[in-house]
């Protein structure tokens, strides 16, 4: 078992996580993440903390979810970094586990299939994605031991709900709450991809939240005025390529015909990095 600078127990084993789970009082929460910690996963750690007995984090850069030429390589690694973001929250143990450790008898053979919903929006855009991230996040709830709580961002809410749905179809039996995205103060929602952007398409990505916020201010008058609304933002900027602008109800299924709760989701390249935003819209009758 290492032990952070801080104090703060990392277990980089399996064994190691059993050891202090052993320990650990009733109610446990588990926020998963990649690393390259900020804010976004900060308002995680907060509500776990706040609602759980003892708050395990995971940090684990999941290779399953990473297609051929995407930024597996250059994402950022920042393990000492997140550790003291996660002794500032409160956080109980770190798991951040090997390759090795988490796949022993090599890559897995079985994966969770993510049904139709995987293969649309981000799915569409990334092959296997989903299959990726459902297949690791069922071995991290089972590998911290079925948590009563466990906390996704509303910022990838195609992920949220598809973990919903799995935990629902699969009976895995923990809470799955999602957390409201954190944004910079100029709109743009918090991401550990925002690292690449340069200074002009620092400024540039902030058309997806502008477009966000134009299609909400619309949602009084219907769908269609939501879309074009966001849509005429997008087009102001020369240096985002839309890749998909789409209007779904919560569960991402069809559009309530008669208003209601919707969401927004967009994507959208910004130079040579992909970010993805949405928002809340409360659709007119
Ligand atoms: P990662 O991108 O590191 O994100 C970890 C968690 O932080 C996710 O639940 C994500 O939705 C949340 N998050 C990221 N940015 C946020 C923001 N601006 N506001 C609120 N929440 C934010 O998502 C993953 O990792 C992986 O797919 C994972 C679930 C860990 C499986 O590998």
């Amino acid at each position: 078992m290492l032990t952070g600078l801080t104090g703060l127990p990392i277990a980089t084993t399996r064994e190691q996580l059993r050891a202090e789970l052993a320990a650990a009082p009733a109610r446990t929460a588990v926020v998963m993440t990649m690393g390259a910690m900020h804010e976004g996963h900060a308002s995680l750690l907060r509500a776990a903390r706040a609602c759980a007995d003892f708050v395990i984090a995971t940090v684990y850069l999941n290779p399953l979810q990473f297609g051929v030429g995407e930024d597996l390589d250059r994402y950022p690694r920042t393990l000492d970094a997140d550790v003291e973001v996660c002794r500032h929250e409160g956080v109980d143990v770190v798991f951040a586990p090997t390759e090795e450790d988490m796949y022993p008898d090599g890559g897995p053979q079985v994966t969770v299939d993510p049904g139709p919903l995987g293969d649309v929006l981000e799915g569409a855009s990334r092959p296997g994605h989903f299959a990726g991230v459902l297949t690791v996040v069922s071995k991290l709830l089972h590998l911290t031991g079925l948590p009563a709580a466990t906390y996704f961002g509303e910022k990838d809410w195609q992920q949220l709900v598809l973990v919903r749905r799995m935990v629902t179809d699969l009976e895995l039996g923990t809470d799955i709450r999602g957390v409201p995205i954190a944004r910079d103060d100029d709109g743009l929602a918090l991401s550990s991809r925002n690292r690449y952007l340069d200074l002009a398409d620092r400024q540039a990505a902030t058309v997806l939240s502008r477009a966000l916020a134009a299609g909400r201010a619309a949602q009084d008058r219907g769908a269609e005025a939501v879309l074009s609304a966001a849509h005429n933002v997008m087009l102001t900027e020369r240096r985002a390529t839309l890749d998909y602008l789409h209007l779904a109800a919560p569960d991402l299924g069809p559009v309530p015909e008669d208003g209601g709760e919707a969401r927004l989701l967009i994507a959208a390249r910004v130079g040579p990095t992909r970010l993805i935003d949405n928002a809340p819209i409360l659709l007119g009758p």
